[in-house]
């Protein structure tokens, strides 16, 4: 769960470098550090506070041809000076910067210690440094391959070598990366949103790839060093949405995006004039969608939720059961996994390690897999059978925004859409979810122009201690991302739940410090729900309603109410989200937190 980046170009490698890491800092932020390659003189730079201290202490005079650059999420040792990347060997003339996790480091440092070699840092990665020098013997494409032929684990791996300073090496094996071909410069990176303002041509190095970039081209690789050829691709993203742009944070910003990002969803797969929905991209044939006889989603974190909303829409829409699985606990649960099972695997990023080894799993067993993602040309889409991308924009704020609401209307429309091909669905009533689908963007629009009160209601609630945050059937899952949101921004103790549930324990729990928020929008369990509020009531507890417009008799109820215009059972969810997640945002911002770059979290989880 680490950022990595490196350059080699006409460039100012220094500059290139902090920039382009600059832009992955989502990924992590324990520490940094940077490896300039210059000739007969390797200079490593590290820091252990922000990506921009190193404009601070790199000299702006070091020329390099090239550098490698890491912004950390520390897995093995404590974030410090030693334990930051990039890692050397014992010459100091090799730098390694590494995203994964080398999962037979022990042994392999035992024997390098056996050896004579000297380690500094507690981390798995240092090994590479020490076993590249093992192997090195005047070429080092040859040791890294000697070297990563040993390695266990999931390793994005970037090397300098001072002997060859004008040549910036990359490996990749179960951890993104990805290259950038610019004009006299190259670059490769964890993620293309670093260097997306330079270049959108991209080349995805796959699996068991090595490559060796200078200012005249790349050269690529398999790990015995037989030549193979990656197709040159070009991004889709727009730089201009990279940018905070004006917001305070990127959070912010992503959920104001919404409108837009929603609409991106649709746009040229529904018509609502005509009253059809297209995903062509499945490339699933009708009879193949006929012979689907169950459905599993897998996913983890906000993505898990955007599942459970996908789960009601699929059993409302269609006759098929599904079950929804945590990518982590789907992938060791011994279950027969039969073919006429369509697994849909839900990740924004498409690197999430636990989802991805369910993916790979699935398919290995020939069951079709559709993933579900946000990032072009990710792991995810690479794994699975076939692809819907949510054409969301980069999102990088760590906690999911626009990403989570893409994520439900990607599953709405996939419902729709089996439907549609099991005849489960009549026109007219296809046409009316559309119609529904369709107007969500601009009631999104009007629950974002509530933010000054959604602001003044947090600021109310910014000092508890804990939140519930409750809800039946389509708004329970919304009560899980709200209550994850407050979490994991303004660092709350919060739990979310089925509102029916309350009584089965939790509302031993509930005082009058516990402030309730409850989303109480029209459903055919509201009037349930109601009686759930008036049981906390009697409780002196405070509720925070989230209820339709036009629910006046709430109020009687509850003075602290948001409101979100009237919706279907099924779009009344995304809009109670941007209500949730503008609260989130606000009382993280009134407790001073660092809301994109929440502690201990990193966006791209990319490790067990
Ligand atoms: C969301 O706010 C969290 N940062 C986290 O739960 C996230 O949803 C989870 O790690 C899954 O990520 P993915 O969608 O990229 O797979």
């Amino acid at each position: 769960m680490c950022g990595i980046v490196g350059y080699v170009g006409n460039g100012n490698t220094r500059d290139m470098l902090i920039d382009s890491l600059s832009m992955l800092e989502y990924r992590g932020y324990d520490s940094a550090g940077l490896a300039l390659a210059c000739p007969d003189d390797m200079k490593v730079i590290k820091t252990t506070e922000m990506i921009s201290k190193l404009k601070e202490i790199v000299p702006s005079s070091i020329y390099a041809c090239a550098g490698i650059g890491h912004t950390r999420w520390a897995t093995h040792g404590k974030p410090s000076d030693a334990n930051a990347h990039p890692h050397q060997d014992c010459t100091h003339r090799i730098a390694v910067a590494h995203n994964g996790i080398i999962e037979n480091y022990q042994e392999l440092k035992e024997r390098l210690i056996q050896n004579g070699h000297l380690f500094v840092s507690e981390t798995d990665t240092e090994v590479i440094a020490h076993l590249i020098e093992e192997y090195y013997k005047g070429d080092t494409l040859t040791a890294i391959l000697e070297t990563v032929r040993q390695l266990a684990g999931s390793f994005a791996l970037l090397i300098v070598n001072e002997d060859e300073p004008d040549k910036l090496f990359a490996v990749k094996k179960d951890s993104p990366l990805v290259l950038g071909i610019g004009e006299g410069q190259y670059f490769v990176a964890s993620d293309a949103t670093a260097f997306a303002k330079y270049t959108k041509k991209v080349l995805y190095l796959k699996d068991g790839d090595a490559a060796v970039i200078t200012k005249a081209g790349v050269y690529v690789c398999d790990f015995n060093g037989i030549r193979v050829v990656r197709p040159i691709q070009t991004l889709e993203w727009n730089t201009e949405e990279s940018g905070v742009c004006g917001y305070a944070h990127y959070m912010l910003k992503e959920i104001h995006e919404q409108p837009k990002s929603l609409n991106d969803a649709m746009i040229a797969r529904i018509d609502a004039l005509k009253g059809t929905i297209d995903l062509s991209e499945l490339n699933l044939t009708t009879d193949q969608i006929a012979r689907f006889r169950r459905v599993i989603v897998v996913a983890c974190g906000t993505s898990y939720h955007a599942g459970l909303l996908g789960k009601y829409a699929i059993e409302r829409l269609t006759d098929l059961p599904v079950s929804v699985e945590i990518g982590s606990e789907f992938r060791y649960a011994s279950r027969l996994l039969t073919q006429d099972t369509l697994i849909i695997a839900i990740s924004q990023s498409g690197e999430t390690a636990d989802t991805i080894a369910a993916v790979k799993d699935a398919v290995q067993k020939g069951i079709h897999v559709i993933a579900i993602t946000n990032v072009f040309g990710s792991t995810i889409t690479r794994e699975a059978s076939s692809t819907i991308y949510m054409h969301a924009g980069p999102e990088i704020g760590v906690a999911a925004t626009k990403t989570f609401t893409s994520q439900v209307m990607v599953l709405y429309m996939l419902a729709l859409y089996l439907s549609k091909q099991r005849d489960g669905l009549s026109p007219q009533d296809l046409k009316q979810m559309i119609v529904s689908l369709k107007s969500v963007p601009q009631k999104v629009q009007q629950v974002l122009e509530q933010e000054s009160y959604i602001n003044e209601m947090s600021r109310l609630f910014a000092s508890s201690g804990s939140f519930f945050f409750i809800g039946r059937n389509m708004n329970y899952p919304v009560a899980l991302e709200g209550s994850l949101k407050i979490k994991e921004i303004a660092y709350v103790f919060s739990e979310g739940f089925a509102a029916g549930e309350l009584k089965h324990g939790p509302i031993a729990l509930i005082t009058t410090q516990v402030p309730v928020v409850a989303i109480a929008t029209r459903s055919p369990t509201y009037d349930k729900t109601i009686s759930n509020i008036k049981e906390i009531m009697a409780r002196d507890a405070m509720v925070v309603a989230i209820a339709s417009e036009s629910d006046n008799s709430i109020d009687q109820l509850t003075k602290l109410v948001i409101k979100v215009p009237d919706a279907c059972e099924f779009t009344s969810p995304i809009l109670s989200s941007v209500v949730l997640q503008l609260l989130s945002y606000y009382t993280a911002l009134y407790r001073g937190c660092p809301i994109d770059k929440p502690r201990n979290l990193a966006k791209s989880v990319t490790v067990e």
